[in-house]
């Protein structure tokens, strides 16, 4: 890591903030994204006070000219990423009666879950390969593969973007590698809202971003909880095993 530069997005806070703090203290040069400039300041200012280098940018994902925009300054200011850690999200739980006469939340979603990755991925992979490679890792859910009541709209976003990252990824490995991490429930304040996941095991985001950090190591094309592979499987066999264990889960959600 020592002197490489790694971007990464949603860095205000949760997960994205212990990458940032992890990564500076192994010596990495960082570059924060996200939307609020006083909490990216913050998190910059504690690296630089541990003698770490960082650097904020303030960027709204779903702003597609912003993006191209701010993603060609960072090349030209600080050359091309080595690692790029595709973070920032954002999480609505609503169902579809819910969602009925709120079209911009699924606008929302697919804006910062999906098109703004691949709006930035677009200009930063060409420099990584200009640049002789690196790795990227794209923060993703266990909503992209196991679908939920209520999450509808966030899982889709997630899964879009999987899609697009597992596509791209075999277009340019080996020079750049692409590596799909699906977190389970992580407790950062994504989750707050959902009053059922207060008592709810959760990871610690520390331990997500030691996740994240050993995708980097390894660069395996993707990461997940041991139970995702054969839930997925189940789920592949019998479309229909986990309807009445959401269900349940869902109506206890809504109620409390
Ligand atoms: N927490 C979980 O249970 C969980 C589970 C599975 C996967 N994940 C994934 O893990 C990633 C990080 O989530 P987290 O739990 O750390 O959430 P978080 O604490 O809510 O942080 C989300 C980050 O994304 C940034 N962000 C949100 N909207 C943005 C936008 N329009 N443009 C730029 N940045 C934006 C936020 O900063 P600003 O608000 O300052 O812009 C913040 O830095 C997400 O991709 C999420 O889907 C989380």
């Amino acid at each position: 890591m020592a002197g490489r530069l790694v971007v990464i997005t949603g860095a205000s806070r949760g997960i994205g903030a212990e990458c940032a703090r992890r990564f500076a203290a192994a010596g990495a040069r960082v570059v924060l994204i996200a939307r609020s400039t006083q909490a990216l300041e913050v998190i910059a200012q504690q690296i630089r006070d541990r003698g770490g280098e960082a650097h904020a940018i303030r960027l709204d994902l779903r702003d597609r000219d912003a993006v191209e925009h701010a993603a060609r300054a960072l090349i030209a200011e600080h050359g091309p990423p080595a690692v790029v850690v595709s973070n920032a999200g954002h999480s609505i739980h609503r169902t579809l009666a819910q969602y009925a006469d709120r079209g911009h939340d699924a606008e929302r979603l697919f804006g910062v879950n999906a098109l703004g990755p691949v709006a930035l991925m677009r200009v930063l992979i060409p420099a990584m390969q200009r640049g002789g490679g690196g790795s990227v890792v794209a923060v993703s859910s266990v909503s992209a593969v196991v679908p939920a009541a209520g999450w509808s709209v966030y899982g889709a976003s997630k899964a879009a973007a999987d899609a697009w990252f597992a596509a791209v990824a075999q277009e340019i490995a080996p020079e750049v590698t692409v590596s799909l991490v699906r977190l389970p429930l992580v407790r950062t304040e994504m989750i707050a809202p959902t009053p059922a996941y207060a008592r709810s095991a959760a990871m610690r985001p520390v331990d997500a971003a030691g996740l994240i950090a050993r995708a980097i190591v390894t660069r395996r094309r993707t990461y997940g909880p041991w139970w995702l592979s054969p839930v997925a499987a189940l789920l592949a066999l019998w479309p229909t095993a986990l309807d009445r264990l959401l269900a349940s889960h869902e109506s206890r959600t809504v109620r409390r």
